[in-house]
This record gives C-alpha cells, structure tokens and sequence, in this order.
C-alpha cells in the first residue's frame, strides 16, 4: 500500500503520475473540490477552478490512466445531475458533464476492454460538510433525513460498495448508479 499526493486539476501531474506507475486493475475518481452558490454569485475564478478539479480533474485521469484489459475507471458524480438545486447550479452542470464523459469514455475505452462508469451520491457524511460546522452539519443531514425516502444520509461506504459493484461488474459500463436515497425522486 501507498499514499501519493495527486492535484487532478493538473494535466501534466496527471499523466506524469500514470507514466510512472504499473497499469491499474481499476481506477476510481473520487476526489474534487468546487464551491457552492448560485450562477450569479458564485465568482467566477471559484466557478473555473471548480470546473477544472470535477470536470478537467475527470477528463485528465480518462486521458490519461493505464488500465489493464478487463479493468475499470469509475467517476463520482452527484445526484444534482438529475435533480438540480438552485444554490449549487455549477455542481449539477458539472456532474452531468462527468456522466457525460464517463458515457463516452466506455465507446473509446471499449476496444481495450476497460469499462467505465459513475456512481451518484446525494448528500453524504463525509468531511465535505464540515465546512457548515458541527451545527450546520447536523442541521443539513436532518434536513435531508426528513426529506429522502430512505429517511438517512448515506455513509461513505454505501458509496464505496457501488463503486465496487461498477468496477467489478464484467457487464457494467457506461452505467450511473444512483446511490441518493432517492434524492433523485422527491
Ligand atoms: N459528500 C457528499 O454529500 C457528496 C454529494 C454528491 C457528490 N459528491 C461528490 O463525491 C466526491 C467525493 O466527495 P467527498 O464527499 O469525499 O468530498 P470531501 O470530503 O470534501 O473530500 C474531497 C477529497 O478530494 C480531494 N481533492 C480535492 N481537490 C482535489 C484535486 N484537485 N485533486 C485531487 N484530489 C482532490 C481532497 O483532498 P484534500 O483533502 O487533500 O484536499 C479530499 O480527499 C466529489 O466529487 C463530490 O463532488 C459528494
């Protein structure tokens, strides 16, 4: 096992990191940073930074990761794709571009026999909410247990285990699952 720092925002570090590295069995994209608010708030320089970590971020690893013959790349994307929130428009936008190319991307990456899919989260407990505060936090994930018809907020390993039903799925590519509590339908 290893740890390694990696900035996806970064086309060369990116594939810098690929070439120096064996081919990966599976690929899995989790990590981005963008910014809430509304289209017209939300300055622009955080607006194109945003976009270079989720969308660029995605397009880069796409490019340019080594994947052995039967192996997989998954995307994170988010449930605002198909249910968009007026405070968060850029994340919806910049989810569906994911799925977008994730879709693509398993046409391109067929012939080599890799397979490439997104999974969807809505709200989830990871440190992303910290940035409310312990109150904030506890308010959004009350907020979203009354609303889903799950009546709870997903733990990260609810996430995890779709990501490893995608990624090890001989038939699955080209596939969004949904892992929203059914955000997505209320
Ligand atoms: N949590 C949710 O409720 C939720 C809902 C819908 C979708 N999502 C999506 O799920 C994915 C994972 O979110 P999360 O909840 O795990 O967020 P998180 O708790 O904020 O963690 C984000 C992770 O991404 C890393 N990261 C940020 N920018 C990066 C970059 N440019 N290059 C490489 N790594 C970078 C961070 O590393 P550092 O800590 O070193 O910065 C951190 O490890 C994101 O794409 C997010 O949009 C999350």
């Amino acid at each position: 096992m290893a740890a390694l720092e990696l900035d996806v925002r970064s086309a060369s570090a990116v594939e810098s990191f690929f070439n120096s590295q064996a081919p990966w069995d599976h690929v899995i994209l989790a990590g981005s940073s963008t910014q809430v608010g509304t289209v017209k708030a939300l300055p622009l320089d955080q607006a194109q930074d945003g976009t270079q970590s989720k969308f660029w971020g995605a397009y880069h690893v796409g490019r340019s990761a080594l994947i052995c013959e039967g192996g997989s790349l998954t995307f994170v994307s988010g449930v605002y794709a198909q249910r968009p929130n007026a405070n968060a428009v850029l994340q919806g936008a910049l989810n569906a571009a994911v799925e977008g190319l994730m879709r693509g991307l398993a046409l391109e990456l067929a012939p080599a026999g890799i397979r490439v899919n997104a999974v969807s989260p809505s709200t989830t407990e990871t440190p992303l909410w910290d940035r409310l505060g312990p109150e904030g936090r506890e308010a959004k994930f009350e907020t979203m247990r009354q609303r889903l018809p799950t009546g709870r907020v997903a733990a990260a390993d609810d996430i995890a285990h779709a990501i490893l039903y995608v990624a090890t799925n001989p038939s699955a590519t080209g596939s969004t699952v949904l892992v929203d509590g059914g955000d997505a339908l209320v």
